[in-house]
């Protein structure tokens, strides 16, 4: 075998490999190396770290001591099923602004040390089960901006330190029961911008410590009692910009550390009473604030206890201007804030 028909095989997907002005200013701003082919590679203590961009060539073979890999914005459509053979002390991977669309299950075997894997706006829509079963030091998963329509628990399966997971920008729509119940380590969890309309109860056991989760930009309906109540430790709560039209009584209630809360921008008329108890004054500052304009709500005295609440926390209220009287007739357009449709002792 010829050494040349082993030689890596990067294969563009796109007509060429330029970029847009500005990116390559930008390069050429970051890189000012001798060759406009080579890859920016500087050297550390601890190991090389390799930068690739358009019109640089990928490398055809990675240094034994290559510990961080950018190969960004070459619409790649594959990589070579070698391409991570020798860098075992790989800890970071950066595959952004490419089209891979599969990759194969041993792709990550050779690098057990790797950390972060950043997949960003490429175009897979599954990934192969045991993708990850080497990948036991891995913390952060950045898989934003692909064509996931569905996930596997298979897929994710070995993930033992994961912290950071964003599967923001997907497209899906339901997600199995069981998914995360590995993932004990995952404090962020980003499902923002998809097309998901229920969650399965059981998301959120698995996770011993999770303090932010972005649910925001999916089509939720209901918020029940269930999904929050294994993580009292969640600081960050982004639930905007969904067709919310009912959050059952206790959904907070298990919340002891919450400090931010968005439910703007849903299709809530009111809340039922009891639902506030546990956040905000007296039990807690809410010290990073808290946003519930966009809604329809309905003034009347259903939501007296949410504007008592409102009144206990209302130094860190977010968008006052924005959070207003949808009905009844009489009240159309006044702030919820100002009450006067309910005697306040
Ligand atoms: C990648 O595709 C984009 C969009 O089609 C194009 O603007 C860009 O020049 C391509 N880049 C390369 C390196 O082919
Ligand atoms: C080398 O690794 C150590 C420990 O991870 C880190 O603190 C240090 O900043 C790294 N040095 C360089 C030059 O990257
Ligand atoms: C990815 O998909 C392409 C096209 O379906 C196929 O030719 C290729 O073998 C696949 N690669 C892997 C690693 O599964
Ligand atoms: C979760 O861990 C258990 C126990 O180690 C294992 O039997 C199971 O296969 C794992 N599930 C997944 C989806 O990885
Ligand atoms: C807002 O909060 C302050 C103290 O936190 C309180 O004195 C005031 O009455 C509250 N109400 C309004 C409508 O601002």
């Amino acid at each position: 075998m010829s050494s040349q028909s082993r030689e890596r095989n990067w294969s563009p997907g796109g007509l060429g490999f330029y970029l847009s002005r500005i990116l390559s200013l930008l390069l050429l701003l970051v890189t000012s190396t001798p060759s406009p082919k080579a890859c920016l590679v500087s050297n550390s203590v601890n190991g090389s770290s390799i930068n690739c961009h358009p019109p640089a060539e990928p490398p055809r073979h990675l240094p034994a001591d290559t510990v961080y890999l950018v190969v960004e914005f070459y619409n790649l459509t594959q990589l070579p099923a070698d391409t991570l053979q020798g860098a075992s002390s790989l800890q970071e991977l950066h595959l952004s602004n490419n089209r891979l669309a599969n990759l194969s299950a041993e792709f990550l075997l050779p690098v057990p040390r790797l950390e972060v894997l950043d997949l960003t706006h490429n175009a897979l829509s599954r990934l192969p089960p045991g993708l990850f079963q080497a990948s036991s030091a891995l913390h952060t998963l950045v898989l934003k901006d692909n064509h996931l329509e569905i996930l596997k628990a298979s897929w994710l399966s070995g993930l033992k330190a994961l912290a950071f997971l964003d599967l923001s920008g997907n497209c899906l729509r339901t997600l199995p029961p069981g998914l995360l119940a590995n993932l004990t380590a995952l404090q962020t969890l980003d499902l923002s911008e998809n097309l998901l309309e229920v969650l399965p109860s059981d998301l959120l056991r698995g996770p011993v410590q999770l303090e932010r989760l972005h649910l925001d930009s999916n089509r939720l309906k209901v918020l029940g009692d269930d999904l929050l109540a294994p993580q009292p430790g969640l600081r960050y709560l982004f639930l905007q910009k969904n067709s919310l039209v009912a959050v059952a009584a206790g959904a907070f209630q298990g919340l002891r550390e919450l400090d931010m809360l968005d439910l703007s921008d849903n299709i809530l008329t009111s809340v039922p009473t009891g639902l506030w108890a546990a956040l905000g004054q007296p039990a807690r500052a809410m010290k990073e604030g808290f946003d519930i304009s966009g809604n329809p709500w309905v003034c009347d005295r259903n939501l007296d206890d949410l504007y008592r609440w409102l009144l206990a926390n209302n130094d860190t209220m977010f968008s006052r201007k924005d959070t207003l009287c949808a009905g009844p007739e009489a009240l159309r357009g006044r702030a919820l804030l100002e009450g006067g449709w309910l005697p306040v002792r």
